[in-house]
């Protein structure tokens, strides 16, 4: 995608300066574009973990080149070990996390460590690559789904929740994906932006790229949406997510389950976008079986913008001693899927059609 015209993707690596790993700081968005530089392993746990890198995917990526940096410090097997320890744990919902480093130690592993770095660079290159070519894919086989509704020239709404947009992946998203290929082939389609509390990726991140791209859109409060569906103003849904499990139950950001009972009440199509590396092939039940991040209080007791004044300021809008709650993700169990948009086509959300679909890899 392009920034003010120029063409960006959400990571990259600059040869230039030793092969350190370049990153949109993501906790800089809106207000400015802050360009990050990682040169170690530990750089990249810390931006995974304190969010300058978010969304599954790039989460993944990151953590690739997090053991191409590692490799380059030390291609010990010790190292290699300690990189996937650590890079594995800096945050638990996303499974692309544990997918992309699975990949890296299944590609590494097995070479002598004098091979190792540059095979680790070449490794984290593909996946980004394949990332990109996957949400082109997904962009594809979800434009069908805005466009069956846009019949005669007729405005589409979406409505989306938190940001699976492309700086939530390497390049175009997975839930957004299918809306930029609308808006790039002329259909007139509108985003319900959904702000997304505590960590507002929707009103700073969803926002900033459909306006960047010149798609339309508004923010609205989280609780607006099922308001919103009630009034006829939305005409599907789309999410991205974290996990997905073989039985097609899904994990996405706090508050996509509230959405997804809305819709199912409001007869709207809920559906939800991945690339196959979101799926968790081991597990069944999403309730029991996907950990649920429980992130900072600090997250729900304050907000984060910009003062009139022009500077960025945290403030606290909850009673200094009221105890905050603040679980990252919720459920959404299949049977409030409409269906799942994949880089192979659409599949309902169901074991049957999963397997049916991903023969090869399940
Ligand atoms: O906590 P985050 O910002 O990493 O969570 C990301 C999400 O939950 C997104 O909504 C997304 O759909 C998954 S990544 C495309």
């Amino acid at each position: 995608m392009k920034i003010d015209g120029t063409p960006f993707r959400s990571i990259w690596v600059d040869d230039t300066d030793r092969w350190s790993v370049r990153i949109i700081d993501q906790t800089k968005l809106p207000w400015s574009i802050d360009l990050a530089r990682l040169t170690t392993m530990e750089g990249v746990a810390h931006a995974i973990k304190a969010m300058l890198v978010r969304g599954a995917p790039l989460i993944g990526a990151s953590a690739a080149y997090g053991v191409a940096l590692a490799m380059r410090a030390d291609a010990s097997d010790a190292s290699l070990a300690n990189a996937i320890a650590v890079l594995g744990a800096t945050r638990p919902t996303a499974i692309n996390l544990r997918w992309a480093l699975a990949r890296m130690q299944q590609a590494l592993q097995p070479l002598s460590p004098a091979a190792r770095t540059a095979a680790a660079y070449g490794e984290a290159a593909a996946i980004c690559d394949e990332d990109v070519a996957t949400n082109q894919a997904i962009g594809k086989h979800g434009l069908p789904l805005i466009a069956a509704r846009a019949a005669g020239g007729r405005r589409v709404n979406v409505l989306t929740h938190c940001n699976a947009g492309w700086i939530a992946t390497v390049d175009w998203g997975t839930a957004l994906a299918p809306i930029y290929m609308a808006h790039d082939a002329g259909i007139d389609v509108h985003v319900w932006v959904e702000e997304t509390r505590p960590r507002n990726q929707g009103a700073s991140l969803t926002a900033w790229e459909l306006g960047k791209h010149g798609v339309n859109h508004t923010v609205i409060a989280d609780n607006a949406g099922g308001h919103m569906m009630q009034r006829g103003d939305v005409d599907l849904v789309i999410v991205g997510t974290d996990r997905v499990t073989r039985a097609g139950d899904v994990a996405n950001k706090i508050g996509t389950y509230l959405k997804a009972l809305a819709a199912r009440d409001n007869g709207v199509p809920f559906w939800v976008a991945l690339p196959s590396s979101t799926i968790d092939w081991t597990i069944s039940d999403g309730l029991a079986d996907i950990p649920i991040e429980e992130r900072a209080a600090s997250e729900v007791t304050t907000m984060t913008g910009r003062a009139l004044d022009g500077s960025i300021a945290t403030i606290r809008v909850v009673p200094k001693d009221s105890p905050a709650a603040n679980p990252a993700f919720d459920v959404t169990p299949a049977r409030l899927v409409s269906g799942l948009i994949t880089e192979r086509g659409l599949c309902d959300a169901n074991e049957f059609a999963l397997r049916e679909m991903f023969r090869d890899i399940a």
